[in-house]
């Protein structure tokens, strides 16, 4: 079994200067396209799962469907996270469930959606880096809150994010405090807030520095060398896939994504975890709409969903070369979670 933890990855990566995407899981599908694009990209692996995603699934069918993407590559390094726990309660169910690294959002509270305070945010990461570390799993906080710096909405059409309106100071990380916040919990890796948010509407235009502070992560970097950087609402709302969407009667407004481009500088500033949910999204339902569409005789849902598996895959793929993964599976030597316990005592 070539389950590894997030620090063992990231330090990894940190080294050979490149960055993992973080790509969202709820079915079996995703799984697949996933771990097939890994294998075919040998690039190590981060499959993280939401809360949404553990009440679609159910706890047990993601879990057995995690395990069998690892028995059926081996070879693959896979770290199981959570994403977005909103207690030290749902981290430490994860952790019971297997996962090698656990998200403690505090930059919110309870609810996912009222901002917190600066005290409560490091009072609950530094009680579930007190938790995972001592069975050597990993712990990502973060700081600041994910919201458009054009609206000042956090744009939380997927249950995840601030409700209402923030100002520019909560929406962008400052690197005094991520240096405090680090020394204080001892995260592993700190999401930071520089201009993305969730979802397909991210910006109303091609992003420019005042709407997508790239510049920032370098700052960040500098105050907390040692801690791994985490871009969350990475997903780049490919052009193409929109078009597909709307020629086979899907009705998405005009929006601009992430940049890879921009992407790219980040990871070349310190960023090693890139979080990306919504082009899988995107790119599966193009695929569907158009299989559909294609043959409206067709009544087998599997054609329309190895469609839409290969479509993710090829996405996951390009996501994997682009950030400069492929070829670290190989190079990787899985260390057991006992011990990555020494490194935190
Ligand atoms: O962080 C947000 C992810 O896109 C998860 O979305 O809560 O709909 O599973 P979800
Ligand atoms: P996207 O909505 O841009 O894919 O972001 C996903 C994410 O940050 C999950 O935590
Ligand atoms: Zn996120």
């Amino acid at each position: 079994m070539a389950f590894i933890s997030l620090r063992q990855l990231l330090d990894h990566a940190a080294e050979f200067n490149y960055g993992v995407p973080a790509f969202n899981i709820n079915n079996l599908e995703q799984i697949q396209a996933i771990m097939e694009a890994a294998e075919k990209t040998r690039s190590p692996v981060i499959l993280q799962a939401s809360a949404g995603a553990r009440k679609y699934a159910g706890e047990p069918y993601l879990r057995h469907m995690v395990l069998a993407a690892v028995e059926t590559h081996p070879h693959i390094p896979v770290v199981l996270h959570q994403d977005h726990g909103a207690s030290p309660a749902v981290c430490t169910q994860s952790i019971r469930s297997g996962f090698t690294s656990v998200m403690m959002d505090g930059s919110l509270r309870e609810d996912a959606k009222t901002p917190a305070s600066y005290d409560y945010n490091v009072d609950v990461t530094h009680k579930v880096c007190e938790i995972a570390h001592a069975i050597g799993v990993s712990v990502e906080g973060e700081l600041g809150c994910l919201g458009s710096l054009e609206s000042g909405q956090a744009g939380e059409e997927d249950g995840v994010g601030a409700e209402g309106v923030l100002t520019h100071d909560m929406m962008l990380t400052d690197p005094a405090q991520a240096k405090d916040f680090v020394a204080r919990t001892g995260v592993d890796a700190l999401a930071i807030a520089i201009g993305t948010s969730h979802g397909a509407y991210k910006f109303t235009r091609e992003p420019s520095g005042d709407i997508l502070d790239i510049d920032r992560i370098a700052a960040i970097h500098e105050a907390v060398p040692n801690t791994h950087l985490v871009m969350h609402g990475s997903s780049s709302v490919p052009q193409e896939w929109l078009a597909i969407i709307r020629e086979h009667g899907g009705d998405l407004r005009e929006t601009f994504g992430v940049p890879v481009e921009e992407i790219q500088r980040g990871i070349r500033s310190g960023v090693r975890k890139v979080n990306i949910d919504t082009d899988i999204r995107l790119a599966m339902t193009g695929a569907m709409r158009r299989s559909f569409a294609k043959d409206p005789s067709e009544f087998d849902p599997r054609k329309a969903l190895i469609a839409a598996k290969n479509a993710a895959r090829d996405l996951c793929a390009q996501r994997f070369e682009a950030f400069g993964c492929s070829g670290h599976a190989d190079r990787i030597k899985p260390v057991p979670l006992e011990l990555m316990v020494k490194r935190y005592h």
